[in-house]
């Protein structure tokens, strides 16, 4: 599959059409750039009768300047574990057609027919089932790499094969650091400068996150995705592809649950300041649906020798409960924002991040989360700082 002679190049619009021919029906009439090209360029390049998308790492990370290299060996990383998912959770993970290593490149199925589940849940629309089907993706993947779940020769090939990578170094410098201290990549809206500058302050918020900080350093429980946001869902109704697990390692079972939660929580924050009720509560229903989803599907893997479930599955809970609350809090105050909320205008938008901000603290902060209806109320309740 790779040829160790080429060198790396960047693909650009009228080189990728080359690139793209051994794997199109026809030869290629049409490039085009489909991602927003921080970290990497997306490109579908399409026949007269068929598509194909193509995904090349960048070496660096765009949005921090050329300055912030970031290593290409992501793209080897992203195309094992949508091979790997794809095998625990078939038809819910993107198919990857051809990887070039060289190059750094994925060549994918053109899921076109699909809506990015960001563009839907901002919309409003409700998309029947897709929610549930993303509980069901992570329950699979995330169970069915949890250790005990694997022989041991299983367990060790998979953990080499996914080791912490200086990925996960960029994971946590974002999530877990940046945020509490006055990190130079921080970015927020000058009128919400006075909670950014409590945030720093805050000593146990801080001492919190270098807490979790530990967990997702030391607790290589199961293969995650590593980066599950509602823009990593590609779906339609009752059809789900999951995408770009390019942050994928072992880690706590908790993280994956945790940053979908926090971004459905985010988006219902951001209907619920521009007086959205329908979309919120639209959101209220996915949240839910995606949580019993996850906890039926686990406990139909979960291994009969191990007589502990209920436990695992209140441990899961409470690890969501606080990881959500660290991507509540640094996607207001750190490099990568959310659509959801950076779309507002001004005065709904600064009442959405002060929510967000908020409801962040009270996940972290709140003690043991002991159930899905408490997670989401104290994520979304209207709370401001006192
Ligand atoms: N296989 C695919 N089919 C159709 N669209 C895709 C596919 N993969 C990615 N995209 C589109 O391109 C966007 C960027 O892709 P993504 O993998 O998230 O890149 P990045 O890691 O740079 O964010 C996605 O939000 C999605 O809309
Ligand atoms: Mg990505």
């Amino acid at each position: 599959m790779t040829d160790i002679e080429t060198p790396y190049r960047e693909l650009n619009l009228s080189t990728v059409a080359d690139f793209a021919v051994p794997f199109l029906a026809e030869r290629p009439i049409r490039a085009q750039e489909i991602g927003d090209g921080n970290l990497n360029r997306v490109f579908r390049v399409s026949s007269s009768s068929d598509s194909v998308v193509v995904k090349q790492a960048l070496p660096y990370l765009k949005a921090a300047g050329e300055s912030w290299p970031l290593t290409r060996h992501r793209a080897r990383i992203e195309c094992e574990a949508l091979l790997q998912h794809g095998k625990l959770a078939p038809g819910l993970v993107a198919s990857v057609l051809h990887f070039e290593d060289p190059l750094s490149v994925l060549v994918l199925e053109d899921l076109h027919e699909y809506q990015n589940w960001r563009d839907a849940t901002i919309a409003g629309n409700d998309l029947s089932g897709v929610a549930a089907l993303v509980g069901q993706y992570s329950a699979a993947v995330l169970v069915g790499t949890v250790g005990a779940h694997l022989t041991g020769p299983e367990r060790a090939e998979m953990r080499s094969r996914f080791s912490y990578s200086a990925l996960c170094l960029v994971t946590e410098e974002l999530i877990f650091t940046a945020p509490f201290v006055n990190a130079e990549s921080n970015r927020y809206d000058v009128e919400i400068t006075d909670l950014v500058t409590a945030l720093y302050k805050d000593r146990s918020l801080r001492m919190a996150a270098a807490e979790l900080r530990f967990n997702f350093r030391t607790r290589n429980e199961a293969l995650l995705h590593g980066d599950l946001h509602t823009g990593s869902v590609l779906a339609r109704p009752n059809d789900i592809r999951i995408i770009d697990p390019e942050f994928a390692f072992f880690g706590p079972v908790g993280f994956d649950p945790g940053v979908l939660l926090g971004n459905l929580a985010m988006s219902r924050l951001a209907h619920q300041a521009a007086d959205r009720e329908h979309a919120a509560s639209v959101i209220d229903t996915a949240a839910r649906d995606y949580w019993q989803a996850f906890a039926d599907e686990a406990a139909r893997r979960w291994s009969a020798t191990e007589p502990w479930f209920a436990r695992f599955l209140a441990r899961v809970l409470a690890d969501a409960a606080r990881f959500a609350g660290m991507e509540m809090i640094r996607r207001i105050v750190g490099l990568a924002h959310v659509r959801d909320i950076d779309s507002l205008p001004p005065t709904a938008r600064f009442r959405a991040q002060e929510s967000s901000l908020a409801g962040g603290r009270a996940l972290v902060l709140g003690g043991r989360c002991p159930s899905f209806d408490d997670l989401w109320q104290r994520a979304t309740q209207e709370e401001t700082f006192a």
